[in-house]
């Protein structure tokens, strides 16, 4: 084999004989026989934390990982990154999805390691590790922790986490009383692994399946399914085959992959936040995803999954119906046929082999489409004149042509003061704005879920068209316009929405318009005040390098320029 192994990236001493003799000294202090520190050396960046339940499977996963690399010849050496729990953090898991990237890249770079398996599962956490997998170009195998399985509440099946906001929309309407809240809190997430539905990590798990960069088959495979383990096992035998053959990760991401990978986001009806973080991977890869293309991707793509949030189902279901494979050869016509994944095999030539049993309840034919079209589309528009995000799939039809009046929160502060307010002025047909929620003000959270007024809640209403330059959960549903661009912190011009002006959505036109004459928003715009940037660390360089949305949210000097490039 042809890996460098521990001679690889020599410490720089001076005396590259004294850093190779040192070097092997500290490992043999490990325990390694010299037999064992000859071999290739594959990395396996592994994410455990106690503030990470969605990894909680960690330790055998990397158990099964070492066993396949040392099978196959190679020397397994586990390492940390840093771990993103996505309920543990403040503002938000996203403003940290860079830093995570940055460590991945950096540390699969600097240390001894001729390939490396990427294991993460949770939201960030997938899309950080292809950040740095594409830009580090090492051979590289992504395997994901997996998702859960359901949990039971008096006869129903529950899973996290859009039955946790169903069941609390249901507590805050007052349907729901504060013991079986408490009773569904123990309900909700009761294995291990990532969010149940089809949120934001069921989605990256997919992308980077379809990408090529994890093993075929291998996205949908419960947390706690034995078929993990075998997964992982042959992720590590396979990263060592990397060494010598490749393909490398800029043979595996390229236009065409990524356009199949968003074909494949329309088609489960996927999480709006996968977009972000598949222009942030792509970006690495110095391609472009044009809210056109990504338009056009969704019009000509039938959503063909039928799981929660938009359907029924949940990821088992997904995952016993077939998983990513069924999907791929319903919308095999669509598909760029000629991208590899990291079997160096072509999607052609993966679809060319014979399929299980396909359950057409959750992996609906062609035929018979949940929707005919993709759950995602890309608005523009006086409001959003560099893109917003709308998730027509799990929207209310209803909603999707209205004029009507703007009841304005300032920013996330103001939001949690004012929504149940009794005295709040707002009605069923208004449209609730939230500024300053953007990836420059305030790292992006998903707040662009804004909660229904409790006195509109009360009275019945289920759902309000509500915009944000904010995201929303992948598990979330509602007529929810988001990721609006650029965002208002920076000048957009949704700074300059106020109480009572009207706005206008159009679904159809693909437009989100502020109804008030160009000239008095400039007017509006220049007397805005920005707040201060945050003074110091990794906020300040956050808030100085953090791209807008459609830009993947990246930091500006990590993606690879020229951005067209390759487009
Ligand atoms: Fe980790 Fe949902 S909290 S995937």
């Amino acid at each position: 084999m042809t890996g460098k192994g521990i001679e690889r990236g020599l410490t720089n001493y001076g005396d590259r004989d004294f850093a190779r003799y040192l070097r092997m000294s500290f490992a043999r202090s490990m325990g390694l026989s010299r037999e064992m520190l000859s071999r290739p050396i594959v990395g396996i960046a592994m994410t455990p934390s106690g503030f990470n339940n969605c990894h909680r499977t960690m330790d055998e996963l990397v158990e099964a990982v070492s066993r396949g690399v040392l099978a196959a010849g190679g020397l397994p050496r586990p390492f940390p990154t840093i771990s993103l729990g996505e309920v543990f953090l403040e503002p938000t898991s996203m403003v940290y999805r860079n830093l995570m990237a940055m460590d991945t890249e950096e540390m699969v770079r600097a240390q001894p390691m001729d390939s490396v398996v990427l294991i993460g599962g949770c939201d960030k956490t997938v899309p950080a590790q292809l950040m740095g997998a594409v830009s580090a170009n090492l051979p590289a195998v992504q395997l994901v922790t997996g998702p859960m399985m359901t949990g039971r509440h008096k006869g129903e099946r529950l899973g996290a986490c859009t039955d946790c906001r169903r069941f609390w929309g249901k507590y805050r309407a007052g349907e729901v009383d504060r013991a079986e809240i408490d009773q569904v809190e123990g309900r909700l997430a009761t294995t291990a692994g990532t969010c149940a539905v089809m949120g934001t990590a069921s989605t990256m798990a997919i992308i980077a399946e379809v990408l090529g960069m994890s093993l075929p088959g291998t996205a949908a495979i419960p947390a706690v399914h034995s078929d993990r383990l075998v997964a992982a096992e042959e992720s590590g035998r396979l990263a060592v085959q990397l060494i010598d053959k490749g393909p490398r990760p800029d043979e595996i991401v390229t236009l065409h992959s990524v356009e199949n990978a968003l074909r494949v986001l329309m088609a489960v009806s996927g999480s709006t936040n996968a977009v972000v973080h598949l222009a942030a991977v792509a970006g690495r890869a110095g391609i472009r995803i044009s809210q056109e293309r990504l338009n056009t991707i969704s019009d000509e793509t039938p959503v063909l999954v039928d799981l929660k949030p938009v359907g029924a189902g949940y990821m088992e279901d997904f995952h016993s119906a077939g998983g990513v494979g069924a999907v791929l050869r319903e919308i095999r016509h669509l598909l760029h046929l000629d991208t590899i994944n990291v079997t160096g095999q072509t999607l052609g030539q993966r679809l060319e082999q014979p399929t299980d049993w396909i359950d057409s309840k959750v992996i609906r034919p062609l035929s018979n489409p949940v929707s005919p079209v993709g759950g995602l589309i890309a608005l523009s528009g006086n409001l959003a004149p560099g893109g917003a995000i709308f998730k027509r799939a799990a929207a209310t039809p209803e909603l999707f042509e209205v004029e009507g009046r703007a009841v304005v929160f300032e920013n996330l502060a103001d939001l949690a003061a004012r929504i149940d307010d009794p005295e709040l002025d707002v009605e069923a047909n208004d449209i609730l704005v939230l500024k300053n929620a953007g990836p420059v003000a305030a790292g992006m959270p998903e707040a662009g879920y804004l909660p229904i007024p409790k006195k509109l809640a009360k009275q019945g209403v289920k759902d309000m068209v509500r915009i944000s330059d904010a995201r929303m959960s992948g598990t979330a549903f509602g007529t929810i316009v988001l990721h609006i661009a650029p965002e208002a912190h920076v000048g957009g011009p949704l700074a300059a929405v106020r109480n009572g002006d009207r706005i206008r959505l159009s679904i159809q036109e693909k437009r989100l318009d502020l109804l008030v004459p160009e000239a008095e928003i400039r007017d509006r715009l220049a007397g805005v005040k920005l707040p201060p940037a945050p003074p110091r660390g990794y906020r300040a360089l956050y808030a100085k390098h953090v791209t807008q949305a459609a830009e993947g949210c990246d930091f500006d000097f990590l993606t690879a320029a020229p951005p067209s490039d390759k487009a």
